[in-house]
């Protein structure tokens, strides 16, 4: 297999984009990155989009996109994954550029929830967890992600206060963002008195509906200065896992074996280990989600996770920053999109180009993506050049 790099990255402001269809976001972002990676040809594109029927009436997305860009007849791919379907079509651009399959691949993703109401859109999502077994009974995500929260709370003492720190780091930073969909700095007291959506997670607790896209130009790392003129950004590993989908097979609720998985495979591929890393992209869907994620990847003792963000050591300054662009919850969560926007936050961290967010320093960086409740996880290894 071949080493892999990231050549160039592209997004655009993500919020409630009504003056720009599903195309539009997504052809600004991919159009962004052709440009930052200086390539003057892509050879195949994966675009990463969770639900463009039920949101947008649109599927088939590989060739609607390829012919979009003015590139058709190359290879279009559309990946599927739930909220992991940004993370995965990377995975997929990274494999396809690693086999030696492609030399230049565009990894993308992109969601528009915005056009369809809250009902909807909450129908949309809930098709990501077990139709059967969990949605039938009407449990949505905010509800599993409670319940999640519930365990996590009775195992460990996790307090209330805790997962409201998490979204008062995430504000912080995602302050400094100026592509974050909420860039308000909120307090703890603000989080815990928000409207309830599913107890104990309020308003603030939640990641929005989100409209946006996200790209990044994948090559092979040894013909990075032959195919274009971007800044590259070494792809140290990939890795990917499953668990149930339904939260009453797993054997443990406050715990999740998906990102545990790919995050072991994604060290050994790597040859480091969580104390390496300078900060991470996490999927704090929720605030919860945060927590267990940092547990998952050994950034946090397991049951110990809820005092990280109070502490300062996952804020930026602190020892493992956590999600320096804001995170799911300040910057948005266009769930499609979700894990290329990691990759370009990273990419852009590894540059050194983060301005008032930088990570001083940032040399080993991983961005870690998932489905549903944690059904699908996918972890990337970053490496500064
Ligand atoms: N964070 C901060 N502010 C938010 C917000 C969020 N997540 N969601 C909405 N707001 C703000 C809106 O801007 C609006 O502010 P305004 O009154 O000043 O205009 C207000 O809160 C109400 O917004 P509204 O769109 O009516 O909220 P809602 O009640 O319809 O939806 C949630 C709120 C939390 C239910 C919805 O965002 C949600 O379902 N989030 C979870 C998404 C999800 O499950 N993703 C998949 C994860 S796996």
């Amino acid at each position: 297999m071949r080493d892999v790099a990231v050549l160039g990255v592209g997004m655009g402001k993500w919020g409630e984009l009504w003056e720009k269809s599903h195309r539009k976001v997504w052809t600004e972002a991919a159009l962004a990155a052709i440009e930052d990676a200086g390539v003057e040809r892509v050879d195949a594109l994966y675009v990463g989009c969770m639900s463009g029927g039920l949101f947008v009436g649109q599927e088939h997305l590989g060739a609607l996109l390829a012919d979009e860009l003015g590139m058709g007849p190359i290879p279009g791919t559309r990946v599927e994954s739930a909220c992991a379907s940004g993370g995965l079509a990377f995975r997929q651009a990274v494999l396809a550029v690693a086999s030696g399959a492609h030399d230049v691949v565009l990894a993308s993703g992109v969601e528009k929830m915005t056009d369809v109401d809250g009902n909807a859109a909450t129908y949309a999502l809930s098709t990501a967890a077990d139709q059967e077994y969990e949605c039938f009974h009407g449990i949505t995500f905010p509800g599993l992600y409670a319940m999640m929260a519930r365990v996590h709370m009775h195992q460990y003492g996790t307090t209330r206060r805790e997962l409201a720190e998490v979204a008062v780091k995430n504000h912080a930073h995602g302050a400094l963002n100026p592509r974050a969909q909420f860039p308000m700095t909120v307090t703890a007291e603000q989080v815990e008195g928000a409207a309830m959506v599913a107890d104990p997670l309020r308003l603030l607790d939640c990641s929005p509906i989100t409209d946006g896209a996200a790209a990044a130009i994948v090559v092979p790392l040894d013909k990075v200065k032959e195919l274009g003129k971007g800044t590259p950004v070494r792809v140290a590993a990939s890795a990917h896992a499953t668990d149930s989908i339904a939260l009453h097979d797993r054997k443990d609720l406050a715990w999740l074996a998906s990102t545990h998985r790919a995050a072991e495979l994604a060290y050994e591929a790597a040859g480091i280990g969580p104390g390496d890393l300078s900060f991470c992209e996490v999927h704090d869907c929720f605030t919860i989600s945060e927590i267990m994620v940092i547990e998952a990847l050994g950034i946090a003792e397991r049951g110990k996770g809820g005092a990280a963000a109070g502490s300062g050591m996952t804020a930026l300054g602190g020892r493992t920053p956590v999600n320096p662009s804001g995170g799911l919850k300040s910057k948005g969560h266009a769930v499609g999109a979700t894990g290329v926007a990691q990759v370009v936050e990273i990419t852009e961290q590894l540059r050194g180009a983060s301005g008032p967010r930088q990570v001083d320093g940032a040399h080993w960086a991983l961005a870690q993506n998932m489905g549903g409740t944690g059904a699908s996880s996918v972890v990337h290894v970053f490496e500064r050049i």
